[in-house]
């Protein structure tokens, strides 16, 4: 078996039982089986004439190799451009989006050092699979060194429509980095035919089979690959005697019978305020609600640096404490707002006592929430998941109930046939939902895509 070397901005570390954040969990779960080298940031910010070394880790099979990023590189690359300009714009929110040109060149400038790094670590054989948009051009950048590897890309977000995505200065400056992968993968159909679009619109690429297309002489594979989480693993933690007895803790007596769960980094992308609306819509709409549902929102922290962040921070707890003053009462507290990480069997045991799994963004890759809401449901008394249309996974879990989470009183009449949804409907919808969530774990997104890294065609002449 060749070698696998991963790259990522963000890597998981492996001895620690908490994770905010899709990528890190789906690599973890996959790259922890199979070994290999996983390549990228440890997460600490030095001094800009700081050296910069990197430094490995071995888990078992698995060795981390990680390096520190300056405090410029922090400010232009990840905050600056990979979190103020791609996100916004691959999450279609134009008006978030801030273009500098000191962002442009510390991207560029932390994809060449992490190139420059990466290149003297791999041997003739190693597969080379680098994720997300932090590194688009490491790639191309790799090329440039020397480097001929097999070397395959996985965006974890969306592929915006083409006419959203020229709005971003260098776009064609990054798409055409893209090409020089020989594998794209992308969460959904959508996204990989936004992509394809865009390739033949804007860059007279001509499509020689229906996901090969040559640009400029050169050919890349791009093709579908829904991540999933690691099922037996996460249902092995939701079923755990310590889960029983923080459900019956969430359960015990005096507390409201119906819990409603939304377990999101605390993003724009999430469409939590767009969420606390539409539970205030089901109390106004069903008042037989209040004093017997609760909403527990778990929202970390993330990318607090960035304005848009602070601002949403501020929106949600105007909103929480507008609804708890509104509508709570001495002995019930409608949203329980928690702005911090936990445990991930604490998450577990969480979401199989929640009767309803509310995951409603605005947009979204994919969204590995929903799949461990439903793994970690008891498939004799399930709950029921409510998920977004724009989320990546309804494009898969098509039996939970598909909202639009712009629509506060449709989302609140789904969270009400939820609530009162009968035990035989259920446990329809959950069987055939985890079916799915099992179709599409962890190891088959992994295995998909390196078996069609490694068949994909070698670069055709010009
Ligand atoms: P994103 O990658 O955009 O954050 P996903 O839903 O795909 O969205 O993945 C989020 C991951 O982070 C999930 O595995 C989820 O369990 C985890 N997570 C989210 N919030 C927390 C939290 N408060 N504590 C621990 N893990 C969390
Ligand atoms: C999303 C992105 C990942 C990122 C994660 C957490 O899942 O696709 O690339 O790692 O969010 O964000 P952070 O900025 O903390 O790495």
């Amino acid at each position: 078996m060749k070698r696998l070397v991963v790259v990522s901005n963000r890597v998981a570390d492996p001895g620690c039982s908490q994770a905010a954040g899709g990528l890190a969990v789906c690599i973890l779960d996959a790259l922890r089986k199979r070994g290999g080298v996983w390549f990228g940031w440890n997460g600490e910010i030095v001094p800009d004439d700081a050296d910069i070394d990197v430094s490995r880790v071995k888990f078992d099979e698995l060795t981390l190799a990680t390096m520190p990023l300056t405090e410029r590189d922090y400010r232009d690359y990840y905050l600056g451009f990979a979190n103020a300009a791609l996100w916004p714009v691959h999450h279609y929110r134009l008006d978030l989006a801030r273009f500098t040109q000191e962002a442009t060149d510390g991207y560029r400038r932390v994809n060449d050092r992490f190139a420059e790094k990466l290149a003297p670590m791999l041997k003739s054989n190693d597969l080379v699979w680098v994720h997300d948009y932090h590194f688009i051009p490491l790639g191309a950048a790799l090329r440039e060194r020397g480097v001929s590897n097999r070397i395959g890309f996985f965006l974890h977000i969306p592929f915006p429509p083409p006419d959203v995505l020229c709005a971003m200065p260098e776009h064609e400056w990054l798409m055409s980095a893209l090409v020089e992968y020989d594998l794209v993968g992308f969460q959904t159909k959508t996204d990989q035919a936004n992509f394809l679009r865009f390739m033949c619109d804007f860059m007279q690429g001509e499509m020689l089979t229906p996901d090969l297309v040559r640009v400029g002489g050169k050919t890349v594979t791009a093709s579908v690959f829904p991540v999933g989480i690691d099922v037996d693993s996460f249902a092995a933690m939701a079923e755990s005697p310590s889960a029983a007895k923080r459900i019956e803790r969430l359960h015990r007596a005096g507390e409201p019978r119906i819990n409603v769960i939304g377990v999101d980094r605390l993003d724009y992308t999430k469409g939590l305020p767009d969420r606390l609306r539409s539970f205030k819509r089901l109390l106004e709409i069903y008042p037989q609600n209040c004093k017997a549902v609760t909403l527990m929102q778990i929202a970390p922290p993330t990318r607090e640096d960035v304005q848009a962040y602070a601002d949403i921070r501020h929106e949600l707890e105007a909103l929480s404490g507008e609804i708890n003053g509104q509508f709570g009462d001495f002995d019930w507290t409608p949203v329980r707002y928690l702005h911090r990480r936990v445990d991930r069997d604490t998450l577990a045991a969480l979401y199989r006592g929640s009767q309803v799994g509310l995951v409603t963004p605005l947009r979204d890759g994919m969204n590995l929430v929903a799949k461990e809401y439903v793994v970690a449901q008891d498939a004799e008394n399930p709950g029921v998941l409510v998920l977004s249309r724009f989320a990546g996974a309804a494009e898969e879990l098509q039996e939970a109930l598909i909202v639009n989470p712009y629509d506060a009183d449709e989302v609140a009449n789904a969270m009400q046939r939820a609530i009162v949804m009968p035990l035989a409907e259920r446990r329809q919808r959950h069987a055939a939902l985890l079916a799915r969530v099992r179709k599409h774990d962890s190891f088959n997104w992994m295995d998909g895509y390196l078996r069609a890294l490694s068949a994909c065609r070698m670069p055709l002449a010009a």
